[in-house]
């Protein structure tokens, strides 16, 4: 059987990494960089892998392949054999469709979905004798198709209508929370697992440091914020996620007077971008106020790992502070390039 997993575009060496370090029978795993999928081969009938596939925290979706084929720019034409639908669409059962089309065509992604539905009817048709009803909000079963430059592929999607990063700890959503996928990943990135103690400065709702717990929960964890309604808030996720972590009101410019110097093992944060968050400094003052206060709170080889459009900006105060560049992750998200920047404290 083939499946499909889905997550955000730039990240998917760490899921590669994940489902090695987390699931050990997988084969054939495949991969465009950017793309935000990977494929993978697993054992007929093999339910319990698709429910450890479930828990990696790395991913938005599990999809089942059920068919492949070639597709041209102008026509979409896609075979199903009505037993093998029958199979998962039962008597009097509802489905949607969601469809991805990645390339230049002459047709759009609702067509695809719209000629998908078509011959899902008309299978369980043959199959059953009666057209089943499409329902979008609250479907028994949901398909899916892409079609990505000359191939198409469908298939169930088993993650249902609420994808992976939904995770049920965020009781207060702040207005630029990160998508927790990342949070985790920058944890991975961050090597969190191998820390014993961290810091977000910016936290807002705390995903960070909630992801970082679930990654190692020994890490001790702080963040800070300077908004005290978004530090109640983080307090309530982090209570809610049964994680412990301390969280106080402060401005990046302190924070220097609140841990003695070379405490932290890791620093890992998502700045304003200067987009839709604003700061009471400048972009280039904030940003050098957490490379500066970084520079003093972690200790040597320390990480600092942040999340950030504002990639040359970032690079250049870096630089200033003498910080090692380690890697860099490009990420398309959002309708933006931002960029996952880990950087090491050198002296
Ligand atoms: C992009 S948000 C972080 C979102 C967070 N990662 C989450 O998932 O909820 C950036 C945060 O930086 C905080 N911030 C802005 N200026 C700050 C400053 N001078 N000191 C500390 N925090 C600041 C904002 O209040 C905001 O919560």
């Amino acid at each position: 059987m083939r499946v499909l997993l889905t997550t955000i575009p730039g990240l998917e060496d760490i899921v590669v990494k994940e489902i090695e370090e987390k699931i050990e029978s997988l084969r054939n795993i495949n991969y465009k960089k950017l793309s935000g999928r990977i494929y993978i081969s697993i054992g007929k009938d093999d339910k319990s892998l698709l429910q450890k596939l479930h828990e990696l925290r790395c991913i938005e979706r599990v999809i089942l392949i059920l068919g492949e084929g070639e597709s041209s720019k102008e026509n979409i034409d896609i075979y199903l054999d009505s037993e093998l639908v029958s199979k998962f669409l039962g008597p009097r059962m509802t489905f949607m469709v969601r469809s991805l089309r990645i390339g230049e065509h002459t047709f759009t992604s609702t067509d695809i979905a719209a000629i998908l539905g078509k011959n899902i009817q008309e299978a369980i048709y043959e199959k059953w004798r009666f057209y089943p009803e499409v329902s979008l909000s609250d479907p028994d079963i949901i398909f899916y198709i892409e079609i990505v430059e000359d191939v198409h592929r469908w298939g169930i999607d088993l993650t249902g209508l609420n994808a992976l990063h939904r995770r049920k700890y965020r009781v207060y959503v702040h207005p630029s929370s990160l998508n927790p996928i990342i949070a985790y990943c920058m944890c991975r990135i961050a090597r969190i697992n191998e820390k014993k103690r961290i810091l977000d400065p910016m936290c807002g709702s705390g995903t960070i440091l909630i992801e970082g717990k679930y990654l190692n929960p020994h890490v001790k964890a702080w963040g800070l914020d300077i908004n005290p309604q978004h530090i109640a808030g983080a307090r309530l996720n982090a209570e809610e996620a049964g994680v412990e972590i301390k969280f106080e009101t402060a401005d990046i410019a302190d924070i220097d007077e609140l841990f003695p110097p070379s405490f932290f093992d890791a620093i890992i944060t998502n700045p304003p971008f200067g987009i839709r968050e604003k700061s009471i400094y400048t972009l280039s003052r904030l940003y050098s106020l957490l490379v500066e206060k970084s520079k003093k709170l972690l200790r040597k080889e320390g990480i600092l790992c942040v999340l950030t459009p504002r990639k040359k900006l970032l690079l250049n105060i870096l630089a200033k502070h003498n910080f090692f560049i380690e890697k860099t992750f490009t990420l398309r998200h959002g309708g933006i390039t931002s960029f996952i920047i880990t950087a090491v404290k050198s002296s």
